[in-house]
């Protein structure tokens, strides 16, 4: 049991623990823009400093990309190690004029923190970190060794984090990696989260005229790569929601009764996912419920589609070219690579004459599954329960993060998912939140989880 003196202090620092993580959310730490690169660099130096100043021994490494930072505490080989993994890099603010006040001017309303970054995710790892810190400044004996491992390319597909990893898996080697970066179920109940979807993220350009011609002098000559575009993403699913790629459902590992049993039990309605996203209907793979499409079905969506006039009245032309950026995410144990290249393949065998395709594959995730059953799961659970007042049910997540496998084959220690974010947190767009009831949970849950973890 963590000590009652730190969890006191906790308390006693919440309105200096959240001014600290407003002043970390000022800083526009953009990682996949580049005028905002010295922001991003200011960004590690605030984490590095504070860091620094609990004690904890600090390295930043620059690896090509945003600084990579790790910290650790004295290792003492008595003792267990946990691993913290968590990122200081947001995402984009766009489209800005659909936030109701400035993404990097923290505000906070009915117990509610707005800014970019609040909940995805300086918000999540600063728990980590104030929950070491209040062991230190109390002078209690930390009940493990503590390391951190902290990025700035996580929303960038940047390389460094994999390369470190790789190259250091003794410097990370560890008894557990805890990362925040992922939900609680609902306000009110926490979950353990124990598989992450993967990612396979595609472009696909087509290109026809040489320029935009007229629609009158010269539309029913040529192939429209508009119109072509349509007809590719048309191809892409079927109307039972099914992904028509060749061999896409191949190594879909099936929800098992368990843990379809699991899902149901948790009462998620088509009532909430309304009430939540705001779409007037339900929509998805035939033969699943809702939870089940959201955590255990690999799915195939457009992200954004761009061609010809889009501007005030009307335009009458044939556009020279059409784009679509398409995400499939993966579920266990779908392979990006493999995904990628079906897609690809498909996509030019489907492709209506006329037109030049050309598919990108962008950056990919591979889908994470943890066991659910393991002494590190219990200490997580218990930690959950006692910081949140409510016992954890188990969830999955629609999600990625890219480096837990890259963890999970470097340094096969057991990774545990405690998410004290809400899906509801507009993360990745305008007016992203985090409550503040669940920021201060949150500590109290990693400070606990410190004290479980050494038993
Ligand atoms: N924090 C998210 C992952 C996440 C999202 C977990 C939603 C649970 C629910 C993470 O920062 C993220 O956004 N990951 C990207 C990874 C991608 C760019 C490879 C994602 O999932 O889109
Ligand atoms: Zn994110």
């Amino acid at each position: 049991m963590a000590s009652e003196k730190v969890l006191a202090y906790l308390d006693a620092n919440r309105q200096q623990h959240l001014d600290q993580l407003c002043e970390f959310l000022r800083i526009p730490s953009i990682s996949s823009e580049s005028e905002h690169d010295q922001d991003t660099q200011r960004a590690s130096v605030f984490v590095a400093d504070e860091l620094r100043e609990l004690g904890l021994a600090v390295a930043v490494h620059d690896l090509g990309g945003h600084p990579l930072i790790y910290a650790e505490t004295e290792q003492r080989p008595d003792r267990k190690t946990l691993l913290f993994y968590g990122h200081y890099d947001v995402q984009p603010v766009d489209p800005l004029e659909l936030w109701d006040t400035p993404p990097f001017e923290p505000r906070v309303e009915d117990g509610i923190l707005y800014a970019r970054g609040s909940s995805d995710d300086k918000g999540q790892v600063y728990t980590h970190i104030k929950a070491v810190e209040a062991y230190i400044r109390q002078g209690i004996e930390l009940p493990v060794n503590v390391k951190f491992i902290i990025e700035g390319e996580e929303e960038c597909g940047g390389h460094s984090i994999y390369r470190y990893t790789e190259e250091n898996p003794d410097k990370l080697a560890c008894d557990a990696i805890i990362i925040s970066d992922t939900t609680l179920y609902n306000e009110t109940t926490p979950g353990i989260c124990y598989s992450l979807k993967g990612l396979a993220y595609m472009e696909i350009q087509v290109s026809g005229p040489a320029m935009d011609l007229h629609s009158g002098s010269y539309g029913g000559t040529v192939q429209n790569p508009a119109n072509a575009l349509a007809e590719i993403i048309a191809k892409l699913k079927d109307e039972d929601g099914r992904c028509l790629v060749p061999g896409f459902y191949d190594d879909v590992l099936e929800l098992d009764q368990d843990e379809r049993d699991g899902f149901a039990a948790l009462g998620y309605t088509d009532e909430i996912l309304q009430q939540e996203t705001g779409a007037p209907a339900p929509f998805g793979e035939a033969g699943y419920t809702t939870l089940e499409r959201m955590w255990g079905r690999p799915t195939c969506d457009v992200n954004g589609l761009l061609s010809g006039y889009g501007g005030e009245g009307a335009k009458t032309i044939i556009p020279a070219k059409a784009m679509a950026k398409v995400s499939m995410r993966l579920v266990p144990n779908q392979d990006p690579a493999q995904i990628a290249t079906a897609f690809a393949a498909y996509v030019e065998q489907i492709a209506p004459t006329g037109v030049t395709v050309k598919v990108i594959d962008h950056h990919g995730a591979k889908p994470v599954l943890v066991p659910r059953q393991s002494a590190m799961m219990q200490a997580g659970m218990t930690a959950l329960e006692k910081g949140f007042g409510a016992p954890p049910v188990f969830i999955r997540e629609g999600g990625s993060i890219p480096i837990v496998r890259t963890f999970q084959e470097c340094l096969k220690a057991p990774v545990l998912l405690l998410g004290y974010g809400l899906a509801t947190d507009n993360i990745h767009s305008p007016n992203e939140k985090f409550h503040l009831e669940n920021f201060w949970q949150g500590a109290r849950t990693s400070a606990i989880l410190l004290a479980e973890a050494a038993r």
